[in-house]
């Protein structure tokens, strides 16, 4: 079922605060209900079709990682969170493994990603200049070569359309030097976790992004969704051979798709073929199952 169409359905009775490409926010008066939907969207433009149980794939491996990550920082679920969504799901049992709970914070404007391998943009900005964006980088590096060391490299986080490379000066001075110091430590502790793990599940967690938001005592908290295949790019490591893009469990194979057609990348999207959906959503539960065991 369309996903607008599951919350139609539902009928929820709280009022929708924020719409995004994937998620629903729900009032609750005290906290936020983040419904996962099953869209897809590429390039910043969402896709026509969903994929069934995306976004339970997407809410289980976020709690999976927001489990782990309260040994690095605080986090935005709910205290009580299980027994919450218990208490949802025993009235909207279609929402109970799609949804989290969470602090209402206040987003900061910066999206803190992560890169351990030069892909995708990072790939692109080597090879128009040399460099990481502003970072110096040896010369001769393939396209998903392992950078000497994961560099931060953050983004604005755009109201609507793109997210463009921002430097850490200019980042430091949007949210300030002392909250940008403990992003940029959080962030690269918290990929850190996720290669570590990623690795003992075969697989290399090439990048990733993360959002981090601040109560009104501006204490920074872990928000949104945490180290999952839309927000990062997870390779399988027994085929990993830099010199060229990597087989994935991302949406990289909406993207190449997209890239193979003569589509100029603003909405409306056309439609994905059946290969590519049930190609991509196996990619999504595969992830899942070798991550979460
Ligand atoms: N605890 C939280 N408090 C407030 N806002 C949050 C919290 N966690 C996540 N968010 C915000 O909720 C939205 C989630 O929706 P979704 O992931 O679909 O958005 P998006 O399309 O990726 O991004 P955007 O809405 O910024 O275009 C994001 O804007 C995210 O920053
Ligand atoms: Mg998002």
């Amino acid at each position: 079922m369309p996903e607008k169409a599951l919350l139609e359905v539902v009928g929820l009775p709280y009022p929708l605060v924020a719409s995004g490409k994937v998620r629903e926010v729900f009032d609750l008066g005290d906290a936020f209900l983040m419904v996962a939907t099953d869209r897809v969207s590429a390039f910043d433009v969402v896709m026509r079709e969903g994929l069934a149980g995306k976004g339970i794939v997407l809410t289980q491996i976020s709690l999976y990682w927001f489990a782990r990550a309260t040994a690095l920082t605080r986090h935005h679920l709910v205290d009580d969170h299980a027994a919450r969504i218990a208490a949802l799901g025993r009235d909207y049992p279609e929402l109970q493994y799609r949804s989290m709970i969470v602090k209402k914070l206040k987003p900061l404007p910066i999206e803190a990603v992560v890169r351990g391998y030069l892909s995708g943009s990072g790939w692109k900005s080597y090879q128009e200049t040399g460099k990481l964006f502003e970072y110096a980088l040896p010369e001769a590096l393939k396209e998903s070569a392992q950078l000497p060391e994961p560099l931060f490299t953050p983004t604005t986080k755009a109201a609507s359309g793109h997210d463009l490379p921002i430097n850490c000066v200019d980042a430091a001075q949007l949210i300030g030097e002392t909250c940008f110091e403990q992003v940029r430590e959080v962030s690269l502790q918290l990929y850190q976790m996720g290669v570590a793990r990623a690795a003992e599940a075969g697989i290399l967690l090439a990048d990733t992004k993360f959002e981090f938001g601040t109560d009104g005592a501006g204490q920074l908290y872990l928000i949104d969704e945490v180290l999952t295949p839309d927000s990062s790019r997870f390779w399988p490591m027994e085929s990993y051979a830099p010199g060229g893009p990597q087989p994935s469990y991302d949406k990289q194979f909406v993207r190449d798709y997209l890239e193979s057609l003569d589509w100029d990348k603003s909405p409306p999207a056309p439609s994905l073929p059946e290969t590519v959906l049930s190609g991509t959503l196996n990619r999504y539960i595969e992830a899942y199952a070798k991550i979460v065991r």
